[in-house]
């Protein structure tokens, strides 16, 4: 991708003067600073882990270092160096805006049938438990490559507080004591004797203590990306993976590339979005939907002729993801195109106010067979610090524990990041999301990704957003960002009740409280199937600082564990 994914759309452009205020509005935001620094994750250990950073003059990228890397300690259902996810930075001093691209790689002997039967379906136990699900891990890659480019403190510095937590241990709050026994059927011998010593499930309040996690990283601080991707670690993981039935090569671990990418920039009202580009699904869907609904006419009103149109607008771009979307380093994509207001005016077009487009009338490269599972794993958190620095970093193993396995010796739990391919044409992943070849497997190839870190600069202040949910992601992500439109403090753009549409499967779930049965009756009449979940998705994390009124807010989602910190200036 060389010219910038820009999308400016026409409300935006304006006239010539209300455009030079808005570049001013702008460069004043950039000369004031933070009054201090902020902290949101989905673990209090991790925040407390970034603060602690932040506190010994680390900046921004330091501080995710030690986030990323003490959730992967705290939260091995999420994340972790086993795994991989986007960086989405913003360095204040010029600007300059980049998303590091750790997401898993396809080892060299993957190929587009490996996860197929003889009839040519997925084989949704291949591609989700067990090695053979992994792709080559890009955290560790990610990690060296922020601390050394963006970072203060150097690597090892930025990965002590993890270290610590993996050595002296911590207590298990009951979120990770649920998984345990939720997935202990899946997990690997290694992970069941770290997990369920004795057999026993580890209870909450437990000390969980990760010696051969703390080793991995300590050799990942010390030799930087090599003491994880060459040497000692590459081998027990090579040697554990293929005993486990994997296909990585050492070749695999020393051939991985953590590249920076040009984000996705949106313009919508007046505010200027700053997000994820392919491989993640991201920013070309966020940018699709809000170019359809700027054709809407979206005022900021929340009523049910106003949500029917967001889910018009989510159908489309579910449609597209599904059709063209994949790693940019092995296909092609229309992306200037996808992304240009003028497509999102013609996506706009088939959308009838008050009624539903069934999703068949929408051209489909095929039909699902289940629909979209709760999304429990993965993980987010924002970062400001006191100059302006912003990272929003969506990390993953993908379903809980990744594949199950812990690769002996290493305590690292490997990914099962492949099932995000599309193993086939005709059938669907764990969350219910088709794709085209354009999401294949291939050798080296990164699955495509719904993950969508971003930033939101505008009238209403800097937010730094995003949230876990598989396919659920970028409507989440979309409907924060609308909160934030209508002015939301953090604490209501993590929280509000959510709803969903992603294409197929031809429905819209939602949580308790999204629509009230007044909305619900509407929707129905509009011709919506409408599926009421029982329980909460999602585990949305931001940070929002308004420079007018010089207020620094920070929000962990409620449904979660997590904890949001801000330190002010004058208390540190
Ligand atoms: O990259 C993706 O889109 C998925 N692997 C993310 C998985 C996820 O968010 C799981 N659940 N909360």
């Amino acid at each position: 991708m060389d010219a910038p994914l820009e999308s400016r759309n026409a409300s935006y452009g304006r006239t010539l003067a209300a455009g030079l205020f808005m570049v001013l509005a702008f460069s004043a935001q950039a000369a004031g600073k933070p009054p201090g620094f902020a902290v949101a994750s989905a673990h209090p250990l991790a925040t407390d882990a970034g603060i602690e950073i932040l506190q010994q003059g680390g900046n921004a990228f330091d501080a995710a270092v030690a986030v990323s890397a003490a959730l992967g300690v705290v939260e091995p259902y999420s994340s972790g160096i086993g795994g991989g996810g986007f960086w989405l930075l913003h360095r204040e001093r010029d600007r300059f805006e980049t998303m590091v691209d750790g997401r898993e790689m396809a080892p060299q002997a993957a190929s587009r049938e490996m996860y197929q039967d003889a009839q040519g379906h997925a084989i949704a136990d291949l591609s989700r438990n067990g090695p053979i699900a992994g792709g080559i891990p890009g955290t560790p890659a990610a990690l060296d490559h922020i601390a050394a480019r963006y970072g203060k403190l150097g690597l090892a510095r930025d990965l002590a507080p993890a270290i610590r937590l993996a050595r002296e241990g911590f207590p298990l709050d009951a979120r990770f004591a649920k998984f345990i026994v939720m997935e202990s059927k899946r997990l690997s011998p290694a992970a069941r004797a770290l997990l369920l010593p004795d057999g026993k499930a580890l209870a909450e309040g437990a000390l969980l203590r990760q010696p051969d996690l703390a080793d991995t990283l300590q050799r990942l601080a010390d030799q930087g990306r090599d003491g994880f991707y060459k040497g000692a670690t590459a081998q027990q993981l090579v040697d554990g993976v293929r005993a486990g039935g994997g296909i990585w090569t050492l070749q695999d671990l020393a051939g991985y590339t953590a590249p920076e990418r040009k984000p996705v920039v949106v313009r919508f009202k007046d505010y200027r979005i700053v997000t994820a580009p392919p491989p993640s699904a991201g920013g070309v869907g966020l940018a699709e939907m809000f170019n359809q609904l700027s054709v809407l006419g979206w005022t900021g009103n929340n009523g049910v002729h106003s949500q029917q149109l967001v889910i018009e607008a989510m159908r489309r771009a579910y449609r597209d993801r599904a059709t063209y979307l994949g790693d940019p380093d092995y296909i092609e994509m229309p992306l200037q195109r996808l992304v240009s207001p003028e497509y999102g005016r013609a996506l706009a077009k088939s959308i009838q106010h008050d009624h539903a487009t069934p999703s068949v009338d929408l051209p489909a490269p095929g039909q699902p067979k289940r629909a979209a599972k709760e999304g429990v794993d993965t993980t987010h958190y924002s970062i400001i610090d006191g100059e302006g620095n912003r990272v929003a970093a969506t990390v993953t193993v993908n379903l809980i524990f990744g594949s199950a396995f812990l690769a002996p010796g290493t305590g690292v739990f490997i990914n099962d990041e492949m099932d995000d391919f599309a193993a086939s044409t005709t059938d669907s992943n764990a969350f219910g999301l088709i794709g085209s070849s354009a999401n294949a497997v291939a050798p080296g190839k990164r699955p495509l990704s719904t993950m969508t870190p971003s930033f939101v600069e505008g009238p209403k202040g800097v937010l730094v957003v995003g949230t876990p949910g598989g396919s659920r992601i970028l409507t989440m992500v979309l409907l924060g960002m609308l909160d934030f439109f209508r002015g939301a403090d953090a604490q209501a753009i993590v929280s509000d009740p959510r709803y969903h549409m992603q294409y197929l499967p031809d429905q819209v779930q939602f949580e308790k409280g999204a629509f009230d049965e007044q909305a619900q009756a509407a929707l129905a009449g509009m011709g919506y199937k409408l599926d009421a979940l029982s329980s909460s998705f999602g585990n949305m994390q931001a940070v929002l600082w308004r420079p007018a009124q010089g207020t620094l807010q920070a929000a962990a989602d409620p449904r979660g564990v997590g904890t949001a910190r801000v330190v002010l200036k004058n208390a540190r």
